[in-house]
């Protein structure tokens, strides 16, 4: 007996931080990155997972409680009732950088749920998955808003608000985003908790921020759906700035940013949690291999060219 499961990559567009407050937020998924689930029946007892991407081959007993694959794998026996414990292989692969802010600890929780659930045939809907996931979330990331959970289970374009119901939308015209990487592991956890603290210092400054990052939101949902994505470049670059004012950009980041501009990207901000991880710009498509080259002159250790549709 075998299954398998996938989850794609997301990128935040516009949103984040603010989103972690209550404030609007778009993101959407990126299925040139992806993480790959394959659950086997073994021969020998245990259950072992293989995930060379970060260097992971055990067995599950060996594992602290609290490791963020092991527990996911304990919560679906716990929960599908299996007993005694099976032997299994389970086999992760990824090609989402870790802690870059494409949502690599997500999609391997979408993907490795989805696995368990088809080979012990409880099937899960989309909700229940992306319940499971936040738990998980919450778990490792200390104060998520949801959203990567929310967009790499629906893998769909997402204009989320914390605690409210899922709402999808569509593309009016298809755009062309260049995702570049710094290269610089930032944990998300660690940039929330420092704005948590800049929040609590100064309230109204930071909501009045909040605020205006979560008409952004609306304003670009609104050129999106009506076919008009060339509006987001300025946007972009007035998000970035306010992300800026928040303190989670960073030298490295802001390099980036001004070469995607300067190769002449419509607009270009930090996506996700900042600090390092990655940046994203909007660009013709006819000028997304230029922006790409300008983006590594500049010292981004990869990009993504992706086509949101
Ligand atoms: O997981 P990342 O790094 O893409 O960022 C998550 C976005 C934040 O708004 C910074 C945090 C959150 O939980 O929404």
């Amino acid at each position: 007996m075998n299954a398998s499961a996938s989850a794609p990559g997301k990128i935040i567009l516009f949103g984040e931080h603010a989103v972690v407050y209550g404030s609007t937020a778009l993101a959407v998924p990126v299925t040139q990155v992806h993480v790959d689930v394959e659950v086997l029946d073994s021969p020998r007892a245990g259950i072992f997972i293989h995930a060379p991407g970060i260097e992971l081959h055990a067995e599950l007993n060996t594992l602290p409680a609290d490791h963020p694959i092991g527990s996911v794998i304990l919560k679906m026996i716990q929960r599908f009732d299996i007993s005694p414990l099976p032997n299994l292989e389970v086999n992760i692969s990824s090609t989402i950088p870790v802690a870059s802010g494409l949502g690599s600890g997500a999609a391997v929780s979408v993907a490795l749920i989805r696995a368990l659930s088809s080979f012990f045939f409880h099937p899960l809907t989309n909700e229940q998955v992306n319940d499971l996931v936040f738990e998980i979330e919450k778990l490792h990331h200390g104060t998520p808003s949801g959203i990567d959970n929310t967009v790499i289970t629906y893998a769909k374009p997402v204009y989320f608000i914390k605690g409210q119901p899922i709402e999808t939308f569509k593309v009016g015209n298809s755009f062309t985003v260049v995702i570049g990487d710094t290269g610089i592991p930032a944990p998300t956890k660690e940039s929330v908790g420092d704005v948590r603290l800049l929040w609590l210092k100064d309230k109204t400054k930071f909501e009045e921020i909040f605020d205006e990052i979560g008409q952004i939101s609306l304003i670009a949902r609104r050129s999106i759906e009506s076919g008009k994505p060339e509006l987001l470049g300025d946007l972009m670059n007035h998000n970035h700035s306010l992300l800026q004012d928040m303190t989670v950009s960073s030298l490295e980041l802001d390099k980036l940013v001004q070469a995607a501009r300067d190769e002449g990207a419509m607009g270009a901000k930090l996506s996700g949690g900042g600090r390092g991880g990655n940046m994203i710009a909007l660009v013709d498509q006819a000028k997304a291999e230029s922006v790409a080259s300008a983006l590594i002159s500049a010292g981004a250790k990869h990009t993504i060219i992706t086509e949101i549709s």
